[in-house]
């Protein structure tokens, strides 16, 4: 039985102990020592060189490393018959609300007016709102968005979220679809993107959006850099349209030198670690997906090719 592990961020020698403490019938081979790719059953992978899949003709799953599986779809010769499934963890999921809830609090509490501030010597009150007047809209409704929907409730803001198909979510005003977008839009003071990059997520980050949010609203966006259109969010930000922008992905990561945004006063970046796979929780259910694949059996968190995620 063999996996392939291929990652450029990921540390292959942790998670080849993590997966044979589990499977230790399981040969795992860390890219670039793949062997003969002939060889590989299962690929554990994060953003894998396109082409790389297609040539290993005894492939029984792919087992993206993330809850996003946009870097595997992204390559145009991905083997349409090997079933594709993406992370769902408890511990993936209580980080990614950690960083939403300091992202959230950070603007509701003015922290970026505070800094500004102090970097010119100003000591001076700003009149601050109760977390119920303050609305959060999340993009994504999903495993990610619903759990910081939830904590965001409970420290009583005003929640609402966005989704493909209809939801009921306790203490939140939930909105679907090509028309529910605007009015969502139209409540969201702070706005997070939780969505997955795909063909119809895709640029939905861009002037158009950004118009429709109240004046001064703050943008959080921790799901891909493909989201947005960066010249727009420049656009926004100059104009007064958004305030300040919290961007955990980039389009390129890590962005050029000369990129504008890194010494941008109205924005914060992060180098992609909103939420990283941590392979003592995470390697439970790849190597459970490897276990169900040698028994013929249906796979965890399988992703519909179609929908894109
Ligand atoms: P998920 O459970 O699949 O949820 C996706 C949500 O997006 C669902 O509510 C879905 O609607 C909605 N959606 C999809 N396409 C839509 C569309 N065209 N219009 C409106 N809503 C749409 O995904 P998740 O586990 O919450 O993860 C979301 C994303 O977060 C991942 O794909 C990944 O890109 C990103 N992520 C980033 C990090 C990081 O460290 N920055 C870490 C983990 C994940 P329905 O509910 O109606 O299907
Ligand atoms: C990280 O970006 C993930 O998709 O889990």
């Amino acid at each position: 039985m063999v996996a392939l592990f291929l990652s450029d961020i990921d540390r292959g020698d942790w998670w080849a102990r993590e997966m044979t403490a589990r499977l230790p019938d399981l040969d795992v081979r860390v890219w670039p020592d793949a062997g003969d790719l002939a060889d590989i059953e299962y690929a554990i992978v994060w953003k894998p060189p396109p082409g790389l899949l297609s040539r290993m003709p005894k492939l029984r799953a792919i087992l993206s490393l993330g809850a996003g599986v946009d870097h595997i779809f992204a390559d145009p010769d991905c083997p349409p018959e090997v079933p594709v499934c993406r992370v769902v963890d408890q511990e993936l999921t209580g980080r990614m609300t950690e960083y939403v809830l300091l992202s959230v609090l950070s603007y509701h509490r003015q922290v970026p007016t505070y800094r500004a501030q102090q970097q010119r010597r100003v000591w001076q009150h700003q009149h601050q709102i109760s977390a119920r007047e303050r609305s959060v809209g999340l993009l994504g409704l999903g495993v990610l968005g619903q759990a910081a929907a939830t904590q965001l409730v409970a420290l009583d803001f005003t929640v609402s979220g966005w989704s493909r198909g209809p939801k009921r979510l306790d203490g939140v005003h939930c909105y679907h679809g090509a028309e529910g977008l605007a009015p969502f839009l139209a409540a969201s003071d702070i706005l997070v993107c939780l969505l997955p990059l795909t063909g119809e997520t895709e640029n939905i980050l861009d002037r158009k959006l950004f118009a429709q949010l109240p004046q001064g609203a703050n943008l959080i966006n921790v799901a891909r850099g493909g989201h947005l259109v960066e010249s727009d969010l420049l656009a926004a930000l100059e104009s007064g349209q958004l305030a300040h922008a919290t961007l955990d992905v980039l389009r390129a990561e890590p962005p050029a030198d000369d990129h504008p945004f890194w010494a941008h006063p109205q924005i914060t970046l992060t180098p992609h670690v909103a939420s990283i796979s941590d392979p003592r929780s995470v390697a439970d259910q790849i190597a459970e997906n490897i276990r169900r694949a040698r028994a013929g059996e249906a796979l965890l968190n399988q992703v519909d090719p179609a929908r894109g995620y």
